[in-house]
């Protein structure tokens, strides 16, 4: 469900650190309700094309727009964009020394000085919305990674975000709980999120995304929508990839 002008740009976007190209002339338009999952090797840059996107990495040239602005690179503008723009890791990030629910108040309440009865409120309905509401009073340790990384999105969601960026969320879980995070990601998407999806889990791809991009050395090589990419992708180096990893 895309409508409308994009909501992410990357134009003409190059990185380097140091000597290294890690973002090579990349441009990239993400329309709003888009869903757009990023592959390639390791090391091609996918991780850093995320953080660019909500500035944990300023670029060397080129552009990024989101929702029309260009990225801030400081102060309070930088503040709000990073909370319009949700990012859910491989590692979950959440306080050790906070509850669930606190975990998800936190922003609302220190950052959109939200009240905290009416933060708690909305933090009980996106925990429930995630299916760990019955897990609100406790602490992150106690619970599974699979319950973890659902509290993160929870928390990311909390900030009302424009766009929600995961990178390799369900790389760091057993095999038994990727199920449930890709089930939350995919309600996310089905109900109009625009969301920047770097994973490995090619039935994500296939069933959630609008497009799929590839990357290879720093470079954006294909993007075609996931039927066509994985029917028929067009490069060698995406072909001798979904070789790799459809066949392990
Ligand atoms: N802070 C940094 N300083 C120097 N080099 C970096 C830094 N972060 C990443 N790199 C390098 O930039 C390149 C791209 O890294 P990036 O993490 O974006 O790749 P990736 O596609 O996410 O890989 P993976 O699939 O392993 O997560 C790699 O060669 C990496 O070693
Ligand atoms: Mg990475």
């Amino acid at each position: 469900m895309t409508t409308g002008e994009p909501l992410i740009v990357l134009d003409g976007v190059n990185k380097w650190f140091g000597p290294l190209h890690v973002l090579d002339d990349v441009s990239l338009s993400v329309g709003r309700g888009e869903v757009v999952v990023v592959i390639g090797p390791s090391g091609s840059g996918k991780s850093t094309l995320c953080r660019t996107i909500n500035r944990l990495e300023p670029i060397n040239s080129g552009t990024i727009t989101f929702d029309g602005t260009p990225l801030p690179a400081e102060g309070k503008a930088l503040a709000k964009l990073r909370s319009e723009v949700g990012m859910v890791f491989q590692s979950f990030n959440l306080f050790a020394h906070k509850t669930i629910l606190e975990n998800v108040t936190l922003g609302p309440v220190k950052v959109r000085r939200e009240k905290p009865a009416a933060a708690r409120e909305r933090g009980l309905a996106l925990l429930d919305r995630v299916g760990i509401a019955n897990q609100a009073d406790k602490y992150p340790a106690q619970l599974s990674g699979g319950q973890q990384q659902r509290a993160a999105i929870a928390r990311a969601l909390a900030m009302q975000p424009k766009a929600m960026l995961f990178d390799e969320p369900t790389s760091a879980l057993d095999p038994e709980m990727v199920g449930e995070v890709l089930e939350v990601m995919t309600s996310l998407a089905r109900d109009g999120m625009t969301m920047v999806v770097v994973t490995h889990e090619m039935g994500f791809a296939r069933h959630a995304a609008n497009r799929v991009v590839f990357m290879a050395d720093g470079q954006l090589v294909e993007e075609a929508p996931p039927t066509e990419f994985f029917a028929n992708p067009r490069s060698e180096r995406a072909k001798d990839f979904l070789s790799k990893i459809l066949t392990h």
